[in-house]
């Protein structure tokens, strides 16, 4: 088929570059010249595990190809999708103009050519797929205008487009491989012809019938993935709701952990023995320094402006999104036990990135407890194994001291905080680090690290929850 998805960002690549793999002519349009000629040069602009390969591949078998010109890219295809960015505004509602200028420009460039049909991927407020089919008619009607077709008698037909919801539910670190193999499939659509050609476009994927890519293998066992047909407002519904409840759960297990420190519990402990029960499941049960990312955050306050306009109370998310900020700043807590004043102490962070695997700065709980420590008149130093570059531009604000490696960040430390769990950090040797410190305190902000080898080596350990 052919396919136009407009912004090449996390999800708009994965899909355009998987897409591409299954056999489809994609068009991945992006307006962000620096993040287009890098594309077309073969550099993928953003880290995210065997991707640069896999655009790669997918551009030299001239399947993925990347344009700035939307209106070629969408008279061509067949299938065009909206993936681009729907940050937080101040007030927690989803900045929605990204969608609303790629929704106005599609419509722009529609003609009669063939009926197309306009998937929204970005992660949009329940209304989002009525608004977007208003928004593309407005830009049909604003080309009418503006090449001055004669107004005609009645109801002008016009080209023939639907909108569906496809929500995406990938995570960074493992984007390629959640594409290939998701839990499921969703397609918000009453339009039965539309569901139809999505389910198809999805076939090989649905049926396990592609050729598994070397570095993102079939798990094993797997033969079908499930295809879940709903409306419009269900499928927004679904999104927000799998982020919310999977932000809650770790927010449920951070909550715990506060009173396993109390009762002298141990919180891996308590999450290994509900986790097990399968109504429960072990995933997400994890206690730490709490979640981040481009998603968590911004998709719970977006879930609670939605109810707001129904003057709907959301305890339940508010409460999740209270212990995840009282969470961050456990491990400043832990720094003031062990080490008393933290004015003048050099403390360093063990990663930079909301998780292991992205160099995906956005909502990172290390920025928080940076600028926490520095408030408080530490000096900070961090080492991230891919996003200190990142940081440093995108954060100059911060007055971080950079490490270039885990012993360099060592150095002269009066405590390291483990933030992101990075394997290298797992795997770190700690008999070294401990000589490197001046004080040999860790604190594991991700109950990550083998608590008996640090011990081993000399150094006081403080996990989370123990
Ligand atoms: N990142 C994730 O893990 C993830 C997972 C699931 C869903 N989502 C959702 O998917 C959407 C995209 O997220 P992302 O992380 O890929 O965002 P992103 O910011 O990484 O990418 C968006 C891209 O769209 C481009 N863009 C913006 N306006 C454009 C225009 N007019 N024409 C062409 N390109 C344009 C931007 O330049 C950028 O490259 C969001 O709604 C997000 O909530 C993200």
């Amino acid at each position: 088929m052919d396919i136009c998805v407009v912004g090449a960002g996390y999800v708009g690549l994965v899909t355009s570059a998987c897409l591409a793999y299954l056999g489809n002519h994609v068009i991945a349009v992006e307006s962000n010249p620096e993040r287009l000629n890098s594309l077309k040069s073969g550099a993928v602009p953003f880290f995210e595990p065997g991707l640069q390969e896999f655009v790669q591949q997918t551009s030299e078998s001239g399947f993925l190809t990347f344009s700035d010109n939307l209106p070629e890219a969408v008279k061509k295809a067949q299938i065009i999708f909206i993936a681009v960015g729907t940050p937080s505004l101040p007030n927690g509602e989803s900045d929605l103009s990204q969608v609303m200028v790629v929704a106005r420009a599609i419509g722009a460039a529609l003609d009669d050519s063939k009926r197309r049909i306009v998937v929204n991927k970005s992660t949009v407020p329940v209304g989002s797929g009525n608004w977007v089919e208003m928004l593309v008619s407005q830009g049909v009607q604003n080309a009418q205008k503006a090449q001055l077709v004669p107004a005609r008698s009645g109801r002008s037909e016009g080209p023939s487009f639907t909108v569906v919801s496809n929500p995406e539910f990938l995570r960074e670190g493992s984007a390629i491989a959640d594409s290939f193999y998701p839990d499921r499939i969703v397609v918000g659509s009453i339009d039965e012809q539309a569901t139809s050609v999505m389910q198809n476009l999805y076939k090989p994927i649905l049926s396990q019938t592609f050729d598994a890519p070397s570095f993102a293998m079939r798990p094993h066992g797997l033969n079908s993935v499930p295809f879940i047909v709903t409306d419009l407002a269900s499928a927004e519904l679904i999104k927000y709701s799998a982020n919310a409840f999977l932000a809650m759960k770790i927010s449920f297990a951070n909550e715990i952990s506060g009173l396993c420190e109390k009762v002298g519990a141990d919180v891996k402990q308590v999450a290994q023995g509900i986790g097990l029960d399968y109504r429960i499941g072990k995933a997400f049960l994890n206690a730490g320094v709490g979640w981040g990312g481009s998603c968590f955050g911004k998709d719970v306050s977006a879930l609670m402006q939605v109810a707001k306009e129904y003057s709907y109370p959301t305890s339940l998310l508010e409460a999740t999104v209270a212990v995840n900020e009282r969470q961050r700043l456990v491990v400043i807590k832990k720094l003031q036990e062990e080490l008393k004043i933290l004015k003048g102490r050099t403390v360093g962070l063990m990663g930079l990135s909301f998780k292991p695997n992205t160099d995906d700065l956005r909502d990172a709980p290390a920025l928080t407890i940076a600028y926490q420590l520095l408030k408080m008149g530490a000096s900070v130093k961090a080492f991230d194994p891919v996003s200190n570059d990142i940081c440093k531009t995108l954060h100059s604000h911060l007055d971080l001291i950079y490490a270039d490696s885990v012993e360099d960040l060592a150095c002269d430390c009066d405590a390291l905080v483990l933030v992101t769990e990075w394997d290298e950090f797992k795997h770190a040797d700690w008999k070294k680090i401990a000589k490197l410190m001046r004080w040999p305190l860790v604190i594991d902000g991700r109950n990550a690290l083998d608590e008996e080898q640090v011990r081993a080596s000399g150094i006081t350990y403080r996990g989370v929850g123990c």
